[in-house]
């Protein structure tokens, strides 16, 4: 029997069961191109030093902006798939001069990781204010077979960082990410207006769920 998480209930580190551990294998073939993509390339000046990061659905990206010009040794790979909020990113991008450590994809994250990614090794991945899909347990992230194909592309010292308004969502990350995936974690924050770290809110949902008076929980993990 799978583990739901109800709000409030406090994450025990409890092993998994059999049944929960053992996820569908995740099959790239089965996975459609996406149209118009092909293999990555980086810019010289990142081929070799690792530092490649990838933040899967970005909105409108307010935050690969400005991390991109924050940390400019660092390459992001942002992916949002709506074509609304791309455009919106797009046009946000428009109001900069070029950002040459930044590359914004119009995708569906799974289509392109699984097709276009290659054998590049990715420093972090950031998965912020993901909607977490109450309905359908294995379309969250953590509990999609696909993970296992993220956490292929993760370089060894590699970190993931999930951030989301909702406490049982961040329990049932730690669960599955300690219980399934085997990994670790390496940092933890729980914040609201009052308490958020500097530099926060990041993302049009932080800015959104720290002004409501929300709560908000982030958990960087890595093997
Ligand atoms: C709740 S929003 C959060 C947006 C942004 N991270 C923020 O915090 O403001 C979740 C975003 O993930 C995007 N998304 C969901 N699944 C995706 C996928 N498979 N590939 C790319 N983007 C995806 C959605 O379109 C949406 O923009």
């Amino acid at each position: 029997m799978c583990l739901v998480y109800q709000a409030g209930e406090t994450f025990s580190g409890q092993e998994m069961n059999s049944q929960e551990k053992t996820a569908r294998k995740f099959r790239s073939e089965l996975v459609p191109r996406p149209r118009g993509a092909g293999p990555l390339i980086l810019p010289p000046g990142f081929r070799s030093n690792g530092q490649v990061e990838l933040e899967i659905g970005c909105g409108v990206g307010m935050r690969p902006i400005r991390y991109a010009l924050a940390q400019p040794e660092r390459y992001l790979i942002a992916i949002e798939h709506t074509r609304q909020r791309f455009a919106k990113f797009r046009s946000r991008l428009d109001h900069h001069p070029p950002i040459p450590n930044l590359l914004p994809l119009h995708a569906d994250a799974v289509e392109w990781v699984a097709h276009c990614l290659g054998n590049q090794k990715l420093s972090r991945i950031w998965i912020l204010y993901p909607n977490p899909n109450p309905k359908a347990a294995s379309k969250r992230w953590i509990r999609m077979p696909f993970f296992q194909c993220l956490l292929e592309s993760l370089a060894p010292e590699g970190e993931i960082v999930f951030s989301t308004n909702e406490e049982w969502y961040i329990r049932e990350v730690k669960h599955h990410a300690i219980g399934q995936w085997g990994l670790s974690i390496v940092n933890e924050l729980a914040f609201d207006g009052a308490t958020a770290p500097a530099g926060y809110p990041r993302t049009h949902f932080e800015k959104k769920y720290l002004e409501r008076g929300q709560r908000c929980f982030e958990v960087t993990l890595s093997r």
